[in-house]
């Protein structure tokens, strides 16, 4: 027989929805990055709580399917809202679920159908400035470095073991604005490279933590401020 035989190792992704409540630039920074070839994880769902999010137009113009289930119609009722997630969720066989900017509570019973599978972004060094307005808190505390952190869910808010973390420098003439920008670039640079960790199995968990195959940082001093 002539010719060469070209043998494709045909990766398994990892198929992954995402959750947004709004604009959706981390959700685009993980669309972007599962684009390359050798990503282990597909985006293949985006679900929002919120009619009309931004984020449901762009995930559609990349050819993801968008998904809205409004949590407003179930009042209190936050287990009915996330069982109607949940149905979505199961019916296409999602493996992973990536939180992204997706503004509400879960419950214990939604967390513990996606243990060791749900990763969220929060704008702040966890376990500092869990919750809301992590600029505004961090400028008023003085604090010289801070940044975002992606985590595994677990049912306490903001908690969960790390994944990975990426910090900024605070400038002395920050505003919350100026700060959140600068963290959100980080974001979009952890997010991608979190979800790729996890999804490509270079993640254990022990402990209440979470260990990866990844060294650590190539700049391994952040000093902030610098005197030079
Ligand atoms: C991001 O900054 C994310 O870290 C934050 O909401 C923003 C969503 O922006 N999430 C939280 O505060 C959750 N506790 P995005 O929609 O452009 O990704």
């Amino acid at each position: 027989m002539t010719g060469i035989s070209i043998w494709r190792c045909e990766m398994q992704k990892r198929r992954v929805a995402i959750l947004i409540s709004g604009r959706g630039s981390n959700m685009t920074a993980l669309i972007e990055a599962a684009k390359a070839e050798d990503f282990p994880a597909q985006i293949v769902l985006v679900v929002s709580n919120i009619a009309n999010a931004a984020g449901l137009a762009i995930a559609a113009k990349h050819g993801i399917e968008t998904l809205t289930i409004e949590s407003k119609p179930f009042g209190r009722d936050r287990e009915a809202f996330e069982r109607a997630m949940q149905s979505a969720l199961a019916e296409r066989n999602i493996e992973l679920v990536c939180l992204a900017g997706f503004l509400r509570l879960l419950t214990p019973w939604f967390v513990q159908q996606w243990d060791k599978r749900m990763l969220n972004i929060h704008p702040a060094l966890l376990p500092s400035y869990r919750g809301l307005h992590t600029h505004e808190r961090a400028l008023a505390d003085g604090v010289k470095i801070h940044g975002a952190t992606v985590h595994f869910v677990v049912p306490e808010m903001d908690s969960g073991p790390i994944v990975m973390q990426g910090a900024v420098a605070v400038r002395d003439d920050d505003t919350p604005d100026t700060l959140a920008a600068r963290v959100l670039s980080v974001e979009h640079r952890i997010y991608p490279d979190a979800l790729r960790l996890v999804a490509g199995g270079k993640t254990t968990l022990e402990g209440g933590h979470c260990r990866t195959d990844a060294s650590g940082s190539p700049d391994d001093a952040l000093i902030s401020p610098s005197i030079i």
